[in-house]
């Protein structure tokens, strides 16, 4: 069970939708482990979390989400949903838990929410998914979807490059975002995709649509937390903003601790019993 209560949980997907029509943008970052939901909660304003499967890439070290299982996206979700009182919360299906079969991803949704209490799913893809799409709302869960750059399509790609830059593939992501629209999702991601193409969607849906590297046209925005943090410098995408440089921080604290142990000046008589 939860340790925080979220009774009164302000963020909704109604909520959601209303923030839309009112153009009060939406901030979304994503989150894995306790203590930094906890200090995201505090910061006040934050109206949806995502425990993403991109914690394959931060939290693990691996290239790509594709190594991300079920049962790790729900330790993390665990972990998120007890620090977290009123955002939403929106968790990743990971590579290989929907794709297969719509009732493979019924049980892979139910397994998030009974086992975490979180809000909501997020699944990458349009046309091809939408029979997992329509059974997993068909329970009563939230479905976000995502389209654009889908990083569990990378072998497909071959490269993190920009989408969507031609006629056909613009074509087919609007047509994929009015399919989600339709069949009940309440709201859309769309990934590294040109600013134009990323105002376009989000004019002719009526559910929020939130951009990574999809311009300032949609109506709210999407970062890796570990990226805008500045704690992984290696990653640096145009889109990418840094509000903090938390790497060199960190990198300063671990040098003068260890100079302190290393001079015997760690710890000194207040520090000990
Ligand atoms: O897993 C993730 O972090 C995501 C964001 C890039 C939207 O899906």
């Amino acid at each position: 069970m939860s340790s925080v209560t979220r009774k009164n949980r302000v963020i909704t997907t109604r909520k959601l939708i209303e923030m839309k029509r009112n153009g009060e943008k939406i901030a979304m970052l994503t989150v894995y482990d306790y203590t930094m939901a906890t200090i995201m909660d505090e910061a006040h304003g934050i109206d949806i979390v995502l425990v993403g499967d991109s914690a394959a890439n931060i939290m693990a070290g691996h290239e790509t989400t594709l190594p991300m299982t079920l049962d790790q996206m729900i330790y993390h979700a665990q972990s998120v949903v007890r620090a977290i009182k009123n955002p939403m919360v929106v968790v990743d299906l990971p590579f290989g838990s929907y794709q297969g079969n719509s009732k493979e991803a019924l049980v892979s949704a139910i397994r998030i929410m009974k086992e975490s209490a979180a809000d909501a799913v997020k699944l990458e893809g349009g046309e091809e998914i939408l029979d997992s799409v329509r059974r997993i709302l068909s329970a009563g869960i939230p479905v976000m979807g995502h389209l654009g750059l889908m990083p569990q399509s990378i072998n497909k790609y071959g490269t993190f490059a920009v989408r969507a830059t031609d006629d056909r593939e613009a074509e087919k992501l609007l047509r994929d975002a009015e399919l989600l629209e339709k069949e009940g999702c309440f709201a859309l991601v769309l990934e590294k995709i040109p600013a134009s193409l990323g105002a376009d969607v989000a004019k002719k849906l009526q559910i929020p649509v939130i951009g990574i590297g999809a311009g300032a046209g949609v109506d709210g925005q999407v970062l890796v937390s570990h990226d805008m943090l500045g704690m992984n410098t290696d990653f640096s995408p145009r889109f990418l903003r840094r509000y903090a440089n938390l790497k060199d921080n960190m990198l300063e604290a671990f040098s003068n601790y260890i100079k302190d142990v290393k001079s015997g000046q760690f710890p000194n008589k207040n520090e000990e019993y």
